[in-house]
Parts: C-alpha cells; sequence; structure tokens
C-alpha cells in the first residue's frame, strides 16, 4: 500500500522536469541560444521542456563594465538574465523581512499545481469515494450481511474496555468533520457556490476551515490513544495469513480462527496508523507554513535509493521553492485523506450493517459470545482461559 502510495505521489511530480539527457537540444543557433519558436510552442502543449539553456543564462558578473564608466554597470547581467535568475531560485536577493519564503521572489509552481488540484485530484479523488460507495452497496446486495451463524449464547464477552471506545471514537468522529470540511474545502467552489450562492459558501468555507485545523488536534491525539492501546494487537500472527488467504470466510461457509484483531482488520489498523500519521505530517506542515519541508529531502532519499528510477520517474528535483514544498504537502495531505477516507467508508460498512454483532463492540464494549467464537475463536479462547484464573469475566447478557 505504501509503495503505491509513493508511486502514485511521484507521478503527480508535475514539478519535476525529467532529466535533460533524455530530451534531444533544439538548434537554437538562430537565436543566438535563446528560446526558439519550437521552444515556445512546446511549452503551450504542455510537453516537458527542458529550461537549462535559460535556467543557467543568468549573467557573468566578470564580464560587468567597469563601475568607473559611465552608463557604467548591470553586474554583468542584463534585465532579461536578472529575471531569469529571480525565476529559477538563483538569484542573490536581500530582503527586508526575514520570513521564510520572502526571498523567493518568482515560483511557477503554482498554475500547475492549482490545474491538478482542481483537475485530476478532484476528478479521481471523488471517483474513489463514488466507487467504494458503489462497490459496498453492490456487495450488500449480492452477499447480504454477515449474521451470527450458531445459536446465540445469551452470555457477552468484554470486548473493549471504556477509555478503548473513547479513543476509538474520538479519532472517527474527528475523522468524519476533518473529511467533510476537507471536502467542502476541496470541492466547494464547483459545486457549492452554484448551488447555494457565494454569501452562504463563504460562511461555510470560513467554518470549514477554522473547523479542519482545530480539530485536528483530536485526530492525532486518538490517533496516539489507539497507537499505544492497540498496536500489541496488531503485531503480525500466523493466523492472519490463513485468515488472509480465506477472504476472512467472507464468500466460504465456517470462519478461519483469529486472534482479537483478524489479518483484515490488522490491514485497517495499520493503514489507519500509517496512512493517518502521513496526513498528520502534511496537515502539520500546511498549519505552519514553510516550517516543515520535507518533499526535497525525500526526493533525494529516492534518488539516491535509486527508487525514483526503478518507479521510472527519473531523476526528482531536490531542490524546491519553499511554495512548491506547501504545494506537494497539499497534494499529498489529499491524496491519503481520499485513500483513507474510502478505506474507511469499508470499516464503517462492515462495523454497521454489514455485520450482525460488529457494532456492539464500539457501542457497549460487549459483544455476544457467540459472534466472538465465530470471528475471533483465538481470542475467545485466550479470554477464557484469562476467566478461568480469575482476571477476566463473561456477563450473562439482559
Ligand atoms: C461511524 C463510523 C465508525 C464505526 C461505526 C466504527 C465501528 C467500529 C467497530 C464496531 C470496531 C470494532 C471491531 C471489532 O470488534 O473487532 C472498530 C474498530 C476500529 N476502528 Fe472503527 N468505526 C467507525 C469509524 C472509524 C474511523 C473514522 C476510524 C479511523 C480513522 C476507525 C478506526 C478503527 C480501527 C483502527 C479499529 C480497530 C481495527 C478494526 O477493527 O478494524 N473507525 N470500529
Amino acid at each position: 500500500m505504501l509503495r503505491a502510495l509513493i508511486a502514485l505521489m511521484l507521478t503527480l511530480s508535475f514539478l519535476s522536469t525529467a532529466s535533460a539527457q533524455e530530451k534531444a537540444v533544439p538548434d537554437r543557433s538562430a537565436t543566438g541560444g535563446a528560446q526558439t519558436l519550437e521552444d515556445i510552442m512546446a511549452r503551450q502543449r504542455g510537453d516537458d521542456v527542458d529550461n537549462s539553456f535559460r535556467s543557467d543564462a543568468t549573467g557573468n558578473p566578470d564580464s560587468a563594465a567597469d563601475t568607473a564608466n559611465q552608463l557604467g554597470t548591470l553586474g554583468g547581467a542584463s534585465d532579461p538574465e536578472l529575471w531569469r535568475a529571480l525565476r529559477f531560485g538563483s538569484a542573490d536577493i536581500t530582503a527586508s523581512n526575514n520570513g521564510p519564503a520572502a526571498t523567493t521572489l518568482v515560483q511557477d509552481g503554482g498554475m500547475k499545481w492549482l490545474k491538478f488540484r482542481e483537475g485530476p485530484l478532484a476528478k479521481y479523488g471523488g471517483d474513489l469515494l463514488m466507487g467504494t460507495f458503489i462497490l459496498l452497496t453492490a456487495f450488500y446486495f449480492i452477499r447480504g450481511r454477515i449474521t451470527i451463524d450458531g445459536a446465540k449464547t445469551g452470555r457477552t464477552i468484554t470486548r473493549f474496555k471504556a477509555i478503548e471506545r473513547f479513543g476509538h471514537w474520538l479519532l472517527a468522529g474527528s475523522f468524519i468533520f476533518l473529511g467533510i470540511t476537507g471536502l467542502i474545502s476541496l470541492f466547494g467552489r464547483k459545486v457549492l457556490i452554484p448551488a447555494f450562492g457565494h454569501e452562504a459558501f463563504a460562511f461555510l468555507a470560513v467554518g470549514s476551515k477554522w473547523i479542519h485545523n482545530n480539530i485536528s488536534w483530536a485526530f492525532m491525539l486518538a490517533l496516539a490513544m489507539i497507537f499505544v492501546m492497540w498496536v500489541i494487537h496488531n503485531l503480525p500472527h500466523k493466523s492472519d495469513i490463513n485468515w488472509l488467504l480465506k477472504g476472512g470466510g467472507i464468500f466460504s461457509k465456517g470462519h478461519p480462527p483469529a486472534k482479537k484483531f483478524n489479518g483484515g482488520q490488522k490491514l485497517i489498523f495499520w493503514s489507519v496508523i500509517l496512512l493517518g500519521t502521513s496526513i498528520s505530517v502534511t496537515g502539520l506542515a500546511l498549519l505552519f507554513p514553510f516550517e516543515i519541508n520535507m518533499f526535497a529531502a525525500t526526493f533525494a532519499k529516492l534518488n539516491a535509493f535509486g527508487i525514483s528510477g526503478a518507479l521510472g520517474l527519473g531523476e526528482l528535483r531536490e531542490t524546491l521553492a519553499p511554495h512548491e514544498e506547501m504545494q506537494y504537502a497539499q497534494l499529498w495531505h489529499a491524496i491519503v485523506s481520499f485513500v483513507l477516507m474510502a478505506i474507511i467508508l469499508a470499516h464503517i460498512y462492515i462495523g454497521t450493517v454489514g455485520m450482525e454483532g460488529a457494532y456492539d463492540a464500539m457501542g457497549s464494549g460487549e459483544v455476544e459470545e457467540q459472534w466472538a467464537r465465530e470471528h475471533h475463536s483465538i481470542w475467545v479462547d485466550e479470554v477464557m482461559a484469562d476467566t478461568q484464573s480469575g482476571s477476566t469475566k463473561t456477563t450473562p447478557a439482559e
């Protein structure tokens, strides 16, 4: 999953020009080395243009005229050369304010970022959520609800303590708010302004942003809580392989044995932890602009370990303007959130309408013993062994 995500992200590295050596160098002798009509047309077609002929042409201090002469000097750089240096980030700039991005006067990733955010990100993200919803609905009609096969015993077993349920619902509640407010931010202009008008949307957008920024802390806290409480139960175990190979018994008769969490739940747990952490870190980078830069360093590592090459992406750019770091943070934040939202839709399905008896585990914390035997037989045996030794209790249901 992580590898697939990295691949996805890197295919989006729209700001990274593919390596110069792959491109034929056009003949620029007619323009004395300056750009040609062909260069301009290629850029307009959206082709990857090797800009080194411009980015490196930023003047030469050694050719500056003597300052003592009349109408002396531009420091060896003409106006176009100076603008090029500004645009490609190599100008020597002094700014009166000290903000982290103060000396970046021109960066040109913004338009591509905006187009990507409004285009493929919104389209494929929306499709993923709709597709997941349709698949789950189809699954419900084909497979139906997973019911408790055997006769109910009338006894219950404690599955989750109050603190575990609190951590889960803090995570779930905050995630749902974050998901909805995040989607309002992404789709609002296109969907909500035409429906409700600018004024109503302005109110909604400001509110969404405020909720999104502040609820993020609850999500991070809950993520840490469930990690600490459940990591021990989510370490791989040999029963997981059998469980996964049998698809959890969803399409067959019988239930593969499982510990407290089965193979499928462990996948959910680790997705939540890894993707949730990735969303949190990029979210913090967005909350504190220009303070947390990680993409240039990540790209450098991917280049160094040959991962970008193996994925066919060529050399990734290792120097990014501060704004480009923010653009990548925003895209990664949104892409990983879409993936986690799709996973969580499936999780919510199975925890509610998809499986009889599952919701009780997070509702009251008590599950029917027969449900537990069918879905977590090894765990029930462990609980029973503890009960006999006096440390846990099963309770008759009312
Ligand atoms: C309305 C929303 C939700 C419902 C009804 C729900 C329901 C449940 C239930 C019933 C369980 C216990 C399963 C068992 O007894 O084995 C569970 C576990 C869990 N939930 Fe949720 N949940 C919801 C939302 C979320 C969200 C938003 C997240 C994370 C962002 C999340 C993360 C987890 C994790 C990591 C587990 C443990 C692993 C697993 O059982 O899959 N849940 N949830």
